[in-house]
C-alpha cells in the first residue's frame, strides 16, 4: 500500500520516477507526487487521481534535477486531495519526504511540534514526520554539527524514527544535503537498486527490473544512505552493516501487459505456465512425493509435526481453506486456517509441534507478518507460502516454499490463488507420504498434477460462454455463490473476486447452509452460482440446487463437461474439465475469476484498479 520511488545518479530524475510511479500504482492510486531537488531548492508536483494525472502537470511544468523521490498514494489519514498527496514538507522547504505505512502516535507528535512552531497545511500522519525531521535536523546543527553534512541528516533521522511508533518506509531529501538521499523502514517494504554510478529505492523490485538486476532488501530498523557512487547501511542497534547485494529474479518483461487488455486478464490466462512453474522441480518419482529445496527443517522433525495453522488474508486465506481439506485428507494432520489479524492478537492454544504456514502473494501483508512474527516469538516452525521473491515475509520465515507465479499486478489476486493451492496440494503429498498415504495414491497425485497445465489449459475455451453468462446477469446488484467440500472456498473466492472488481454485492456459502438463513436473499432476480462439479456428494448439491430453483432463483451452474442433468435444471451453465475432487479448486475457480472480469467491464469498472483497495496491504 503506497508506493515509493526514489533516485539519485545522473539521469533526469523526473521522467524516471513517473514511470516508476506507473509501474507501482498497483499499491495505492488516490494521488501521485514526485519531488526533485536541484540547485539548493526541493521543487515538488502531485495531484490527487492516477499517475496519468501527475504525468499532465508535470508536462506543463516539469522538473529538473538528478537526485528526486516520488509516491504514490493509498489514503489512511488524511481525505484524498492535491494537500495530502506525497511528497510533504518538513520546516521551512528544508526536508521532503514520502511516507508508506501509519505513523500511530503522530497526534501527540503534532500537538507537539505545532507548540514549536510547526505548521501544517495536511491532515496526515506523514507530515508529523517531515517537521520532525527539519526540527531534529536544526536540533543537530545548533548542537555543533556541520549544516548539509551527511552526519547531521543522519543524527536527525535517528532521532525522529526514535520518535515515532508504528510503521514507516520513507525516502527522504533535505535541502541543504544535495546529492544524498536518505531511506529507512520499520514494517513497509524497501528495496534498493543498485545501478552504475546510480541508486533506485521503491516499495518493491517491481520498477527497478528495467534499470538494474542487482538489489539490496532493506530490513527494518535500517536506515540506508545513497549518493549516485555510494551506499551505506546503518542498523539502528548493529551500526554500519554491509549490504548484501542479491539478484533480482524478475524481468522487466513480466510485468508488461503484452497483447492483454488488463493484468487481470494476463494474469487469469497465465494460469496453465503458472500452475507449471509451482510445480517444476518439485517432484520425485520414484518415492512418489514432492520435494521441497526451503523447508529448512529435518525429516525427523516434520514427522513431529502434529498440527498445521495456515494464516493468511483475503484469496490467501481462501486458498489456505483449500489447504485445510488436502492436509486433513492426505496427511491426516488436523488443520486450522486462521485470519492472520485475527491470529496476531489471539493466543490459541498450540501444542509444541505445532507448524505455522504464512500463505501470501505478496510477502508483505503486515497481518500476516504480524501473525507469523507471533507464532516464531512462540517458538513455533513457522513457513512462508510466498509470491515474491526477497519480500519481508520470505525473509523472517524459517523457510518456505516460493510460488514462482511471476508479478502479479492486477489488484485482484487471481494466478496466485492457483498457485498457492498447487503447492498446498504438493505440501499435503508430502506430508501424507510421510504418514498415511500409499506409494501407488502418491503416484497417482503426482500424475493428476501433472496434468494440470493442460487441463487448465482446456479450461479457459470457456471464456467464450462465460463472456455470454456475464452479459447476460451484469445488472445485478446481489449474487449468491454456492459450493460444498472443495468447492466451498472456490465459492467464497468467487464471491470475493466480484465484490472487489465491480462493486457488487456477493456471498459466498456452503449451499447445504442456504436452508439455515441465507435462502431467504433468494427471489426471481437474484443469481446464484452453483459450484458443483461431479463429487461424492453431487446428488446432494443438486438438491441444494433444486430448492434455489423451487424458489425461481436463477441458477449458473459450473459443472463438469458431459453432465446432461445440470443443463435441464440450470438457467446456464459453465463447464470445465472433470478432474479429480481435490484438484476441482484449480479449475472451478478460473470460469468465476473470468466471470467476474467480464461482469465488471460490463459495468465499466476499473478492473485492474478497484475502488478503495491496492495490492499489497503493508497497513494494518
Ligand atoms: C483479493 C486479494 C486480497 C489478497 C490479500 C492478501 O483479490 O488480492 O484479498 O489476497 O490482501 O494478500 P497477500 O496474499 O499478498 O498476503
Amino acid at each position: 500500500m503506497c508506493g515509493i520511488i526514489g533516485y539519485v545518479g545522473y539521469q533526469e530524475a523526473q521522467n524516471l520516477l513517473l514511470d516508476s510511479l506507473h509501474r507501482l500504482e498497483y499499491r495505492g492510486y488516490d494521488s501521485a507526487g514526485i519531488a526533485v531537488l536541484e540547485e539548493g531548492e526541493i521543487t515538488i508536483r502531485k495531484k490527487s487521481g492516477r499517475v496519468q494525472e501527475l504525468g499532465h502537470l508535470i508536462s506543463q511544468q516539469p522538473l529538473k534535477g538528478h537526485l528526486g523521490i516520488g509516491h504514490t498514494r493509498w489514503a489512511t489519514h488524511g481525505e484524498v486531495n492535491d494537500t495530502n498527496s506525497h511528497p510533504h514538507i518538513g520546516g521551512d522547504n528544508e526536508v521532503c519526504l514520502v511516507h508508506n505505512g501509519v505513523i500511530e502516535n503522530y497526534t501527540s507528535l503534532r500537538k507537539s511540534l505545532k507548540e514549536k512552531g510547526f505548521e501544517f497545511i495536511t491532515t496526515t500522519d506523514s507530515e508529523v514526520v517531515a517537521h520532525l525531521l527539519a526540527h531534529e535536523y536544526r536540533r543537530a546543527v545548533s548542537k555543533g554539527g556541520e549544516a548539509g553534512s551527511q552526519k547531521s541528516c543522519l543524527v536527525a533521522i535517528q532521532s525522529t524514527l526514535l520518535q515515532l511508533k508504528g510503521t514507516y518506509g520513507i525516502a527522504v531529501l533535505f535541502r541543504d544535503c544535495p546529492d544524498v538521499m536518505y531511506v529507512a523502514r520499520v514494517g513497509s517494504p524497501l528495496v534498493i537498486g543498485i545501478g552504475d554510478h546510480e541508486h533506485f529505492v521503491a516499495s518493491d523490485a517491481s520498477p527497478l527490473a528495467v534499470h538494474t538486476e542487482e538489489v539490496v532488501y532493506l530490513s527494518d530498523n535500517e536506515i540506508a544512505v545513497l549518493t549516485a557512487d555510494d551506499i551505506q547501511i546503518i542498523h539502528r542497534d548493529s551500526g554500519i552493516v554491509d549490504p548484501k547485494i542479491e539478484v533480482l529474479e524478475q524481468t522487466a518483461a513480466e510485468s508488461e501487459l503484452g497483447e492483454f487488455e488488463h493484468y487481470m486478464l494476463k494474469e487469469i490466462f497465465e494460469q496453465p505456465q503458472s500452475i507449471e512453474n509451482a510445480m517444476r522441480g518439485r517432484f520425485n518419482e520414484d518415492e512418489a512425493t514432492a520435494v521441497f529445496g526451503g523447508l529448512n527443517m529435518s525429516a525427523k522433525d516434520i514427522r513431529k509435526v502434529d498440527r498445521i495453522v495456515l494464516t493468511a488474508c483475503g484469496t490467501s486465506w481462501h486458498a489456505g481453506l483449500v489447504g485445510e481439506y488436502l492436509l486433513e485428507e492426505f496427511a491426516r494432520i488436523p488443520t486450522e486456517v486462521e485470519y492472520a489479524s485475527e491470529l496476531r492478537y489471539r493466543n490459541p492454544p498450540m501444542s509444541e509441534n505445532t507448524m505455522i504456514f504464512a500463505i501470501t502473494q505478496s510477502g508483505e501483508t503486515a497481518d500476516t507478518l504480524a501473525a507469523m512474527r507471533e507464532c516464531k516469538r512462540k517458538g513455533h516452525p513457522t513457513l512462508a507460502i510466498c509470491n515474491v521473491v526477497g519480500s519481508t515475509i520470505a525473509r523472517e520465515a524459517d523457510g518456505g516454499i516460493y510460488l514462482h507465479a511471476g508479478p502479479e499486478v492486477g489488484v485482484a489476486s487471481t494466478k496466485a490463488f492457483t498457485s498457492q493451492v498447487t503447492v498446498l496440494t504438493l505440501l499435503a503429498l508430502y506430508f501424507g507420504r510421510m504418514r498415511h498415504l500409499s506409494y501407488p495414491a502418491g503416484s497417482r497425485i503426482i500424475r493428476h498434477l501433472k496434468e494440470m497445465p493442460r487441463i487448465i489449459e482446456e479450461t479457459l475455451k470457456c471464456h467464450e460462454m462465460v463472456k455470454y453468462v456475464a452479459d447476460k446477469y451484469a445488472k445485478n446488484n446481489n449474487f449468491l455463490y454456492l459450493g460444498r467440500l472443495y468447492n466451498f472456498p472456490v465459492a467464497l473466492e468467487g464471491a470475493l473476486k466480484l465484490k472487489e472488481i465491480s462493486y457488487i454485492h456477493a456471498e459466498g456459502y456452503p449451499a447445504a447452509e442456504m436452508k439455515h438463513g441465507p435462502l431467504a436473499l433468494v427471489d426471481e432476480v437474484t443469481p446464484s452460482v452453483f459450484v458443483v462439479p461431479k463429487c461424492g456428494i453431487y446428488p446432494k448439491v443438486i438438491s441444494n440446487l433444486e430448492e434455489v430453483k423451487a424458489r425461481k432463483g436463477p441458477v449458473i451452474a459450473i459443472a463438469c463437461k458431459g453432465d446432461d442433468k445440470i443443463a435441464e435444471l440450470a438457467d446456464d451453465v459453465i463447464f470445465v474439465p472433470d478432474v479429480e475432487e481435490y484438484l476441482q479448486p484449480l479449475v472451478t475457480s478460473i470460469p468465476l475469476q473470468l466471470l467476474s472480469y467480464h461482469i465488471a467491464l460490463h459495468r465499466g469498472c476499473n478492473v485492474d484498479r478497484p475502488r478503495n483497495l491496492a495490492k499489497s496491504v503493508t497497513v494494518e
